[in-house]
C-alpha cells in the first residue's frame, strides 16, 4: 500500500482556497488508503517567511484546525507539527551534503526572491533540502500538492536518487500527486485567492466577518435590470465550485434573465458557503475552545510520526557510519 504524506505552511489562516484545493483533496486522497497518511504543518519552513511567534503559534492553530474540522482522523492518520519532530532538521543537514549547489540556485522559491540577495536568508535557500527531509524522513510513496509545488517534488528525487547512488537502497523515491481538475480558486478580486493578496473568504470566520468578505467580492458594473455573464463573474466562479449543479444552472438563468443584481448574488453565495460547511464551521467552534484537545491530538501525533522517523534516520546514519 501507498503512503500518503502532505504539509502546508503555517505562514496565514487557511482560506477557502487552501481547503478545495489542498486540504480536501488530501483527505478524500487519504480516504482511499487503509494505511495511515502523514499530515502535517510545516511551521519550520514558515519561518523563511515569519518570525512573529504570537503570529506563528495563532496560525498553527487555524491550521490544525482547519484540517480537523475538515475531518482529519486522528484515529487512523498521523497528524503534527513538523517543528516537534527534531529528526528532521538532521535529516535536512545530511541531505544538503548531497544537494549541489546549483540544484537550488534553480529553485522557483529562492529564484523568485534572489533580485536582492541581502533578502534572501540561507533557509529560504535550503527550503527544498528541509522538504525533501520532511517527505523521505516518513518513506512517503505519494505526495498530494499544487502544481507550484511540482519542481520540490523533482528534487526530492534527485536528492533521494543521489543518495541511493552513492550509499545503496535507502530512501523511497516519492511521486507527485498533482491534481489538474483542481482549478485555482479566484479570490474576492479575481485573483488566485491568497493570502499574499489578502483577497481570500476564511469559511471560518464568524457569520458578520464572513459575510463582510463575500459581499467585497468585485464585480462589474452592469445595471440591476441588465443581463449578466455568469462567465466572468467571481461571485459566480466561486459558487459554481461549491454548488449543486441544478443550483448553478439556477443562478447561470438568473444572471441572463436580468433584474437580478450582484448583491443578491453574493447573498445566495454566502449562505450557500454557511450550508455546505456547516459541519466544518460547527467544528471549528467547538476546537478553538478546545484547543487543549488539539494540542494533544498534535503531541499524539508527533509521537507516532517519530516511531517512523527514528528508524528511518537510523537506517540514514548507518549508511554514513554514524553511530546509531
Ligand atoms: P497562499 O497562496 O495563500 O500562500 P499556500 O501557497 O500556502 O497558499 O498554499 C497551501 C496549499 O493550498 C497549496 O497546496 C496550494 O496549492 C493550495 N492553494 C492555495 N491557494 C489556492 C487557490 N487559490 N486555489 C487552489 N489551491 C490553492
Ligand atoms: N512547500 C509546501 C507549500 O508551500 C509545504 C510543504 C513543506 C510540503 N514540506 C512539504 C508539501 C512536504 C508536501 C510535502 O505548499
Amino acid at each position: 500500500m501507498a503512503r500518503i504524506l502532505t504539509g502546508i505552511q503555517s505562514s496565514g489562516k487557511p482560506h477557502l482556497g487552501n481547503i478545495i484545493g489542498a486540504i480536501q483533496p488530501a483527505l478524500r486522497l487519504s480516504a482511499q488508503s487503509n494505511e495511515p497518511s502523514f499530515f502535517f504543518i510545516a511551521d519550520l519552513h514558515t519561518l523563511t517567511s515569519s518570525r512573529d511567534a504570537k503570529k506563528n503559534k495563532e496560525n498553527t492553530l487555524q491550521i490544525a484546525i482547519a484540517w480537523l474540522a475538515c475531518g482529519l482522523d486522528t484515529n487512523k492518520d498521523v497528524f503534527y507539527l513538523q517543528s516537534d519532530v527534531t529528526e528532521v532538521c538532521e535529516l535536512a543537514w545530511i541531505l544538503s551534503c548531497f544537494t549541489p549547489f546549483p540544484m537550488l540556485a534553480n529553485a522557483h522559491s529562492f529564484k523568485d526572491k534572489s533580485e536582492n540577495l541581502s533578502m534572501v536568508s540561507a533557509g529560504l535557500f535550503t527550503y527544498p533540502v528541509l522538504m525533501a527531509a520532511d517527505i523521505l524522513l516518513y518513506d512517503a510513496n505519494i505526495v498530494p500538492v499544487g502544481k507550484d509545488q511540482k519542481q520540490h517534488l523533482e528534487m526530492t528525487r534527485d536528492i533521494a536518487a543521489a543518495f541511493n547512488k552513492q550509499l545503496g537502497e535507502t530512501f523511497v523515491l516519492p511521486e507527485p500527486f498533482i491534481q489538474k481538475e483542481i482549478m485555482t480558486i479566484p479570490g474576492t478580486d479575481g485573483r488566485k485567492m491568497s493570502k499574499s493578496y489578502n483577497n481570500y473568504i476564511n469559511i471560518f470566520d464568524e457569520e458578520k466577518l464572513l459575510k463582510k468578505a463575500v459581499m467585497s467580492i468585485v464585480t462589474d458594473s452592469t445595471p440591476l435590470e441588465q443581463p449578466k455573464n455568469p462567465d466572468t463573474c467571481n461571485v459566480f466562479a466561486l459558487y459554481k465550485l461549491l454548488a449543486k449543479p441544478e443550483q448553478t444552472q439556477d443562478l447561470k438563468e438568473k444572471y441572463l434573465e436580468g433584474n437580478f443584481g450582484y448583491g443578491q448574488a453574493k447573498t445566495m453565495l454566502f449562505e450557500l458557503i454557511l450550508e455546505v460547511f456547516k459541519k466544518e464551521r460547527e467544528s471549528y467552534d467547538y476546537l478553538i475552545k478546545n484547543q487543549d484537545f488539539v494540542q494533544e491530538e498534535l503531541k499524539k501525533g508527533a509521537s507516532k510520526a517519530k516511531e517512523v522517523s527514528s528508524k528511518v534516520l537510523k537506517r540514514v546514519r548507518q549508511k554514513l557510519g554514524l553511530r546509531v
